[in-house]
């Protein structure tokens, strides 16, 4: 048997393993804007054998990564493994070699010492290459047309000093530079973190390394004009905890958390850091600053949002505390206080934020995210997410008139992660679609809506269906054609 019947491989959950092309795929309601040019790259875990320990958390599996190629008012599709080093190493052995997430003394002793990416975060295309990214390993470089595994492990040209690159680059939309970073940068469990500016041809530019207070699960961070901006989080972990083959990390309320703020043309000793009390946040919606006021916008939780990552003291975890709305933390680089002010931006309960990315480090109007209404009817609950969240509705938040605009997918169904795509001629922000998988739940299926960004209430401008099941996913994104073509 090649899967455990567990509830991380069953039901929605069951791995999908499909490799595809598909020419186009069915309109069935609505129409694509003909002038859409471009693909909707995403990625989601879908473990290529069996867990070693009998089950693993969702998170572990392998990067497998769909491009849905806009043209002509059609859609069409290409799905294929990333392949990693995991992953080949795996395949030539036809079996799993790597044990549990982010804990190498669980491996295969023929595996000792490589690379442990699984490429299941996120995918961007930049300086012509698809990148397919898991931030405790270098990227993987794929081919962003035929999606073929270009470099397993990819260091931009032998400049990328540290053993990790984060899931969630930034492209300054000015610059077209991405930023990006790496923590555990000098090996696991390590408290260094170093800062990459990679120019738009994809060289490294300019690094700055720095340690963070406590080692911890740095999963995102924002970007301004000015400034990068990094928070720590309690999600810590430590080589008593993987020597006892607990979970990598743990949530230890006793922390508090940390925002450090680096010129983006500083050194390590321009790094101001700011407190607050113990909370969990992890992606980040934008960032932006007003001289030297910095502001980082995030969906924050009282507590934690990981079941999977539970209590180090062992308390049970408390759901009411994982609601995350998203609250704006400021802090100013020339204030003489070290606290961080909080401000809450909605009362609506949901994580995956997204923005118009062409104002991304900019002050912006425009967030969009999934939402968890509770007030909605759930039939089916098996398409909640990784956190145990029903991402039953997706929203759009005007932070200028604060007012707020939904759509809810029905009490059978459930979103994944949308990506925003302008419209194309267009300049002005929030001026495009948000593209979105919808798991179908009870036919164990998946559809693609397009939507108008700003009429999110009036429901997709297209509804297509997907010929099979699309397994649940983490991020993606958008590229025009000219970006893909230019490999
Ligand atoms: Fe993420």
């Amino acid at each position: 048997m090649r899967f455990p019947k567990t509830p991380n491989y069953s039901g929605f959950f069951a791995p999908s393993g499909v490799e595809a092309e598909v020419s186009h795929i069915p309109v069935i309601e609505g129409e694509v804007p003909a002038d859409l040019d471009g693909a909707f790259y995403r990625v989601a875990p879908d473990p290529q054998f069996g867990p070693l320990a009998g089950d693993d958390i969702w998170f572990n599996g392998d990067g497998m990564v769909t491009m849905f190629r806009f043209k002509n008012g059609e859609v069409s599709i290409k799905q294929r493994w990333a392949h990693t080093e995991k992953f080949l190493l795996e395949k030539q052995a036809g079996k799993a070699l790597f044990g549990a997430y982010r804990n190498p003394l669980t491996d295969d002793e023929s595996v000792k010492g490589k690379v442990r990416g699984t490429a299941n975060t996120n995918v961007m295309v930049h300086g012509g290459k698809l990148l397919a990214l898991k931030e405790d390993s270098p990227p993987v470089w794929m081919d962003p047309e035929t999606l073929e595994t270009i470099a397993p492990i990819y260091d931009f040209g032998g400049k990328l000093t540290s053993e990790t690159f984060t899931a969630h680059p930034k492209i300054d939309p000015d610059t077209g530079e991405m930023l990006a970073f790496g923590y555990a940068a000098k090996g696991l469990l390590t408290r260094d973190i170093v800062f990459y500016v990679i120019s738009p041809k994809g060289e490294i530019t300019n690094e700055v390394w720095f340690e963070i207070p406590y080692y911890c699960m740095m999963h995102d961070y924002g970007i301004t004009k000015d400034y990068v901006v990094f928070h720590v989080v309690p999600i810590t972990s430590n080589w008593e905890r993987l020597e006892n083959k607990l979970p990598h990390f743990g949530f230890d309320k006793n922390k508090p958390i940390h925002l450090g703020v680096l010129p983006r043309n500083g050194t390590a000793d321009d790094l101001r850091w700011f407190s607050a009390p113990n909370c969990f946040a992890s992606h980040v919606m934008n960032a932006f600053n007003e001289g030297t006021k910095v502001h980082f916008d995030t969906p924050m939780a009282e507590g934690n949002m990981f079941p999977f990552f539970p209590d180090i003291e062992g308390g049970a975890f408390e759901p009411q505390k994982a609601a995350s709305r998203i609250t704006r933390w400021t802090v100013d680089m020339l204030g003489n206080t070290d606290d961080i002010e909080m401000t809450r931006m909605t009362e609506l309960v949901g994580e995956f934020p997204r923005i118009d990315d062409r104002f991304a480090g900019k002050k912006y109007r425009h967030g969009f995210l999934l939402v968890q209404d509770f007030d909605k009817p759930v039939d089916l609950p098996g398409g909640r997410s990784a956190s145990g969240m029903m991402m039953n509705t997706l929203a759009h938040i005007d932070h200028e008139t604060g007012e707020t605009d939904t759509y809810w997918v029905g009490p059978v169904s459930s979103l994944q992660e949308p990506a925003f795509i302008p419209r194309p001629g267009s300049t002005e922000e929030g001026d495009g679609y948000l593209v979105v998988i919808e798991n179908r739940l009870a036919e164990m299926g998946s559809r693609l809506l397009l939507f108008d960004a700003r009429k999110l209430a009036a429901g997709p401008v297209a509804t297509l269906q997907i010929p099979f099941r699309i397994r649940m996913g983490l991020h993606g994104n958008w590229a025009p054609a000219e970006m893909i073509a230019a490999a």
